[in-house]
């Protein structure tokens, strides 16, 4: 930081990849009513944010040029805006930013109060900042749309994960198992051990021929399955599904929605639900109580210091993480 300028990486239009991210010096931001600035400790990186510079998500987000990408953030607070109760300054977090206005790859960001949570010191900067998007998108399939009670109580559920590996489905492993649930979960072989060590009971290789049917190695049939990965037909989940089974698809693409039109209209019992996932500060809270505990744990695929942002942004391009990649300025 020199003066009232700080380190940032942003992208002045769609494209470009990691060589379209830009270091820049940029004003350091002001946090406006009921919002909070945080210097920045460590931000995690999620595919949303690579797609939403190719053009995805176009001509909703980014809402502006140039952008600063990254919405998973862990720090400090240093100011707080008009309004906000429950934070001052020295205060440790972790807070979601708006996709809109991103702001994650940075040395400061502005932060929402109503999706700001504080962050206990058992909570590393990175651990917390794995959290948002991944953490969220996991716990809301798994209770809201798969009805799994986290309590442990309920009929047990049959799972299958796809995706096991990253960033949605290590979390999604490991509160999966917090409740009465059986979890088949499908990654490569080299995450076959690290899968299993996270809870899943049994594993299957996705580029295996059983493994791409997902076909359960104890005959089971699947209630819900978390769908994380990509590009795999309905034909090939409905004979693995129970009578009732749905699969939640959280990359819904064309051919998806039109199943979830198909079913719904046709009143099938197999279901498909794209999810979107709806960020709620009392579930990120609970996250991050979860991981304080030792409950949870965030599974670091690599760390990447601010000035190399793009090797991070590279790599999650690529599609291999295990687990979450993070910045930390
Ligand atoms: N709807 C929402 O609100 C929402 C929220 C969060 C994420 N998402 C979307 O969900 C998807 C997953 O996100 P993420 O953060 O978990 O991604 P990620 O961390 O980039 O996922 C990478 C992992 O996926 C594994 N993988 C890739 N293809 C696979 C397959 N066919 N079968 C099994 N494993 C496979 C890879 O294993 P290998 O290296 O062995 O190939 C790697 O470990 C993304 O498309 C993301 O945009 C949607």
């Amino acid at each position: 930081m020199a003066g009232n300028l700080m380190h940032a990486v942003q992208y002045s239009s769609y494209g470009g990849g990691a060589a379209g991210l830009k270091h820049v010096e940029v004003p350091i931001p002001t946090p406006k009513q009921g919002e909070v600035l945080l210097k920045v400790e460590a931000t995690s990186l999620n595919p949303v944010d690579w797609k939403m510079q190719k053009g995805m998500l176009r001509p909703f987000l980014p809402r502006k040029f140039p952008y600063i990408p990254g919405t998973d953030i862990a720090g400090e607070v240093i100011k707080v805006g008009a309004g906000v109760k429950n934070y001052k300054p020295g205060d440790k977090v972790v807070a979601i930013l708006n996709h809109g206005s991103g702001g994650g790859l940075a040395e400061f960001a502005v932060a929402k109060e109503s999706l700001t949570v504080g962050r206990p010191p058992e909570v590393s900067a990175a651990e917390g900042a794995g959290l948002p998007v991944a953490g969220l998108t996991a716990l809301q399939a798994l209770t809201q749309s798969a009805g799994v009670k986290l309590d442990g109580s309920g009929q047990q559920v049959n799972l299958l994960i796809t995706a096991a590996s990253g960033g949605v489905g290590q979390y999604a492993v490991q509160l999966a198992k917090r409740g009465n649930t059986h979890v088949t979960a499908t990654c490569g072989a080299r995450n076959t051990d690290f899968v299993k060590s996270l809870g899943a009971d049994e594993v299957l290789d996705y580029k295996t021929p059983d493994g791409a049917a997902l076909k359960s190695p104890s005959g089971r049939k699947y209630d819900a399955v978390i769908h994380c990965a990509m590009g795999i037909a309905w034909s090939t989940f409905e004979p693995n599904l129970s009578a009732n089974g749905k699969v939640i698809d959280i990359t819904p693409g064309p051919s998806a929605l039109m199943t979830f039109a198909l079913k719904k209209l046709t009143f099938s019992k197999k279901q498909l639900v794209p999810l979107l996932m709806i960020p709620k500060k009392e579930n990120l809270d609970y996250l991050v109580k979860l991981v304080k505990e030792g409950k949870l744990k965030t599974i670091i695929d690599s760390k990447h210091p601010l000035s190399k942002a793009e090797v991070g942004w590279a790599k999650s391009i690529d599609g291999h993480a295990t687990g979450k990649i993070v910045v930390e300025p």
